[in-house]
């Protein structure tokens, strides 16, 4: 119970990685609001999850649902403890066929959406004088590019520097802000990843995911569930002295 009697808000939580925090959250006695632009989803799995849960319809690029969702998690459990920043879309294609509208839907998603969230909870945090935590989701994508993916590794690496930037500016409001870099994850999206680079460079769908599956030092996908360990821990009284970091978690992929 290394969470107990904390209020947690995890972006984007309907399913996949956010919803396995969702769960580990409340397993280690946090009530947390799966809050998703997907309300239906959002509120199936707080069903699952049980009394812990409760769902909000968030949208993070549109700021009164922002200020909306943090005001509901004030009223339901008296103040904000931890932010996860999850929420985020994918889109790929070779630089020469970018689009503006895909450039901007990534940046408003990835990027705004986790800079307006974190300033939201930490403004609510700061009020509240209790400090708080906020972990933001990155990705390997974030520390180098690749030929088909410019625009989600741009957001990604943004995401780093965003969280370099708010841990040093909130640490001494007693706000740690970190983030996590999963590889690659079995989760919806990469079923999308997986339809887009078979349009791309020609394969059967399927192929791609199971040799980037192949190609982790682990000898597989990661699953949702083993990045909540340190979703866990960095939301946890352990992690006090930790301030403005990016841990890899990933089967050992960055490395090899
Ligand atoms: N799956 C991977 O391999 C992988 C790898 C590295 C990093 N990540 C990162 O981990 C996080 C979770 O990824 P996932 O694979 O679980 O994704 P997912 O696509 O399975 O789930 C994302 C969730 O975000 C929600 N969402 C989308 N737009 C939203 C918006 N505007 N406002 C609120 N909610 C919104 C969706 O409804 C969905 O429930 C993302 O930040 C992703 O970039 C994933």
């Amino acid at each position: 119970m290394r969470l107990r009697g904390k209020s947690a808000l995890i972006t984007g939580s309907a399913r996949g990685i956010g919803r396995a925090f969702a769960e580990a959250y409340a397993r280690e006695g946090a009530t947390v609001a799966i809050a998703d632009i997907d309300l239906d989803a959002a509120q199936a799995t707080a069903k699952a999850i049980g009394s812990a849960a409760y769902a909000i319809r968030l949208d993070v690029t549109d700021q009164s649902s922002i200020e909306a969702a943090v005001k509901a998690v004030e009223a339901k459990t008296g103040g904000l403890d931890v932010l996860v920043n999850n929420a985020a879309i994918f889109d790929l294609a070779p630089i020469v066929e970018i689009t503006r509208a895909s450039y901007e839907k990534l940046f408003a998603v990835n990027v705004a959406g986790t800079l307006f969230m974190l300033q939201a909870a930490a403004r609510s945090m700061i009020a509240r004088g209790k400090g708080g935590r906020i972990i933001n989701m990155a990705s390997q994508a974030g520390r180098r590019g690749e030929p088909l993916v410019a625009v989600y590794c741009a957001t990604k690496a943004a995401v780093i520097s965003l969280t370099q930037s708010a841990g040093l500016d909130l640490i001494k409001h007693r706000i740690n802000v970190n983030g996590i870099a999963p590889g690659v994850v079995d989760s919806d999206m990469w079923d999308q990843v997986d339809a887009l680079f078979a349009k791309y460079e020609n394969r059967p769908k399927g192929e791609k995911k199971r040799l980037v599956g192949e190609g982790v030092p682990y000898g597989r996908m990661g699953k949702p569930e083993d990045l909540a360990g340190m979703a866990v821990f960095l939301a946890s009284d352990e992690a006090e002295y930790i301030v403005a970091q990016t841990y890899n978690v990933d089967g050992g992929q960055w490395m090899s």
